[in-house]
């Protein structure tokens, strides 16, 4: 399996969460976020619309840190199930992306999300 790797562990330190595009350029691509020792990811589309949830980059956590919250029309998800708990999609989830932790990095198949 051709694999494609995000970033290094120490770049997403605990309470953090990244973006990445897909390597091609397009509209959507991936995030991941770090909750203790547990690293998600999940592909950047809001269940509602399919738009990029992030309000800025790298930023796709509610104010007080809790949940992942998306831009357009502020659903929240829990942030290691993915399962919207509130807004427009409730009861939807967010697409998981299966991950190896290699070396200290975050891997992920190379066609995850394009
Ligand atoms: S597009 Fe995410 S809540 Fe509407």
């Amino acid at each position: 399996m051709t694999t494609r790797t995000l970033c290094r562990l120490e770049d997403l330190p605990p309470g953090a969460t990244k973006g990445f595009r897909p390597p091609k350029g397009g509209f959507t691509g991936l995030f991941a976020l770090r909750d203790g020792n547990e690293v998600r990811v999940y592909v950047n589309a809001c269940p509602h619309l399919g738009t990029p949830l992030d309000w800025a980059p790298d930023k796709f956590l509610s104010s007080d840190g809790k949940n992942i919250v998306c831009s357009m029309h502020g659903a929240e998800f829990e942030p290691l199930t993915g399962l919207c708990t509130r807004g427009p999609c409730h009861g939807d989830g967010l697409e998981l992306v299966a991950h190896t932790i290699e070396d200290g990095a975050i891997v992920v198949a190379a066609d995850a999300a394009l």
